[in-house]
């Protein structure tokens, strides 16, 4: 790394938002990245970070794949391993998809629709390879004969997915479900050829359809990924593949990495997680550092979600007190001010999707620190004029700050809270996410955020507003465990609605009515403040991820 290289001014604050960075399609050289943490799994069944969804990009190939765009065709799957997009029929309960000719595996055995089919099995041994996905589980299962995998159920199980042929495949779905074309793009349906199939030890040696394989991976210190010399680019519509070579350093505290990033070791923060507090200070005294910054927002809302069977909060007038009782400003400074917390909403869609619309239910007041008149007025309404107790549930860190600022805010109004704090580690799934854990706490308000897993209004909300979807044995996201029939009817419309633009409608009657409710009071949509190095070209974050693209990235230097 030249010092002229490292002095020389990128390309501008957010440049990589929306638009490429030092587009240069040239090819060669060493992608560096770092990352605090290691991957969750190389079994593409098994992963659910983000990063390494991204990082997948490299490996594997899935039937559909969202496209190297910046732009918002970024959040519409192509074909990748397919010929062409999902065919629906039966009002979008058949979905069927032709592979290419001429696609390997990197020990050069041809990829057949019986590799798809093996994926998608093994994502039904849940015991075996826990860890990914599962949405294709419900769509595909029989309830009366379930399937248990290819390890314990053997291979002629699942007679919902057919292969005729070796290039074609069918899914035929228990209900319709318009995104389907969305979950043939994510890694957990990445072809897995039988033959290499170790169970729960194939993430050790996974065979790959991508560009790239794995070279070596040292757990918890480093990943080499070396291109795989049985991909064909003329296969592939979605990977330019530029560098030879991406190396991972993992296992750095998060200021360490900020410094070495800086300094022109590493070319990307892998795992996105951004410039931390002494980084950040840099910034502003520092035009070069900034012009190579970009504060893209994530896609996760944060929020604290409402718990109508805890009591007082069964009366809406009360949730609709705490909504209007909400200083936002001081609740978006506990998530870390406008640039590393995010924007302010007082809607749920972010704003990348097309059901995204203007929505204030519950305003807090011209300067957004809370109408603390009507929020009197709800408790009145409610029978409790002079307030309550309550318990609000968080975890230590980032979500205890919020929780703080939450119990500032309703204070004002005579709602008197205590905090319970939920261990880190289990939090999604048996604290939070674990109806059982509410009610053993008596958590009135729980502090928490989501993230869509496929960037569409079903992937975003259903999770948390469908009453279908609530877990009861945890890993629940659907805290509140709204179930109203109204909005389960149109979310089911939605999913058999071909026409975009009905379902757009659709999704913001969701929208309205869940807002109705006041289960959830928005707080922000996040952001993340992140570093690309000089190096680095062909830089963009991708609108489906939030992170930067890696597998579109290329090197200046291609030695
Ligand atoms: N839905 C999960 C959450 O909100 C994960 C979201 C990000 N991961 C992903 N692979 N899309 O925590």
């Amino acid at each position: 790394m030249s010092d002229a290289t490292n002095l020389r001014e990128g390309a501008g604050w957010n440049a990589a938002v929306g638009a490429v960075v030092a587009p240069s399609g040239r090819r060669g050289g060493t992608l560096r990245l770092v990352s605090s943490a290691d991957v969750d799994s190389l079994d593409p069944a098994r992963t659910y970070y983000v990063w390494v969804w991204l990082l997948q990009r490299l490996l594997n190939r899935t039937l559909m794949a969202y496209p190297t765009d910046p732009g918002p065709a970024g959040l519409v799957p192509v074909p990748d391993l397919a010929e062409g997009p999902g065919v629906a029929s039966d009002g979008n309960r058949t979905w069927t998809y032709r592979l290419r000719e001429g696609v390997c595996f990197d020990d050069g055995t041809p990829v057949t629709s019986a590799d798809v089919r093996y994926a998608v099995q093994r994502i039904f041994a849940q015991d075996v390879l826990p860890g990914g996905p599962t949405y294709l589980v419900p769509l595909l299962d029989d309830p009366d004969r379930p399937y248990a995998g290819p390890y314990r159920d053997g291979e002629d199980g699942l007679p919902s997915v057919l292969t005729p042929d070796a290039r074609t495949i069918v899914f035929r779905l228990r209900t319709p479900f318009s995104d389907f074309d969305h979950l043939m793009a994510q890694p957990c349906v990445s072809p897995v050829p039988r033959h290499a199939d170790t169970g729960a030890r194939y993430g050790e040696d996974p065979r790959c359809t991508g560009p790239y394989r794995v070279a070596e991976h040292r757990a918890g210190s480093r990943l080499l990924l070396e291109r795989n010399p049985h991909w064909d680019r003329a296969t592939d519509p979605v990977r330019p593949a530029l560098p030879d070579r991406v190396d991972v350093a993992i296992g750095f505290d998060p200021d360490e990495m900020d410094e070495r990033l800086i300094a022109g070791e590493f070319d990307i923060n892998l795992e996105g997680r951004g410039l931390q507090h002494a980084a950040q200070g840099r910034l502003a005294g520092d035009p070069v550092l900034r012009s190579r910054t970009d504060n893209p927002k994530t896609s996760f809302l944060h929020f604290v979600s409402l718990q109508p069977h805890i009591p007082p909060f069964d009366n809406v007038h009360v949730r609709r007190a705490v909504h209007h009782a909400a200083d936002k400003i001081l609740l978006q400074e506990a998530r870390g001010g406008p640039v590393t917390g995010g924007d302010l909403t007082t809607a749920l869609f972010p704003p990348g999707l097309p059901s995204h619309q203007a929505l204030d239910r519950y305003p807090t007041g011209p300067d957004l620190r809370g109408d603390l008149d009507a929020a009197r007025a709800e408790l009145e309404a409610a029978g409790l004029p002079d307030g309550f107790d309550a318990v609000i549930g968080t975890q230590r860190g980032k979500f205890r700050l919020v929780a703080d600022a939450v119990v500032e805010s309703v204070a004002r109004v005579g709602i008197r809270l205590t905090v319970k704090e939920l261990d880190v580690a289990t939090y999604f799934s048996q604290g939070a996410g674990s109806p059982e854990t509410i009610r053993k706490h008596g958590l009135g308000l729980i502090v928490t955020d989501w993230g869509a897993d496929f960037p569409t209004e079903y992937g975003f909300l259903a999770p948390l507003v469908d009453g279908r979807l609530i877990r009861p044995g945890g890993g629940n996201w659907n805290i509140a465990e709204l179930d109203d029939p109204k909005i389960n009817e149109l979310i089911d419309t939605g999913l058999h609605t071909a026409d975009p633009a009905a379902r757009t409608e659709l999704w913001r009657e969701v929208e309205r009515r869940v807002m109705d409710h006041a289960v959830i009071l928005p707080l922000v949509h996040d952001k993340t403040l992140h570093y690309r190095g000089p190096r680095a070209t062909d830089v963009f974050v991708h609108p489906a991820f939030g992170l930067y693209d890696i597998q579109a990235m290329g090197v200046t230097d291609t030695r």
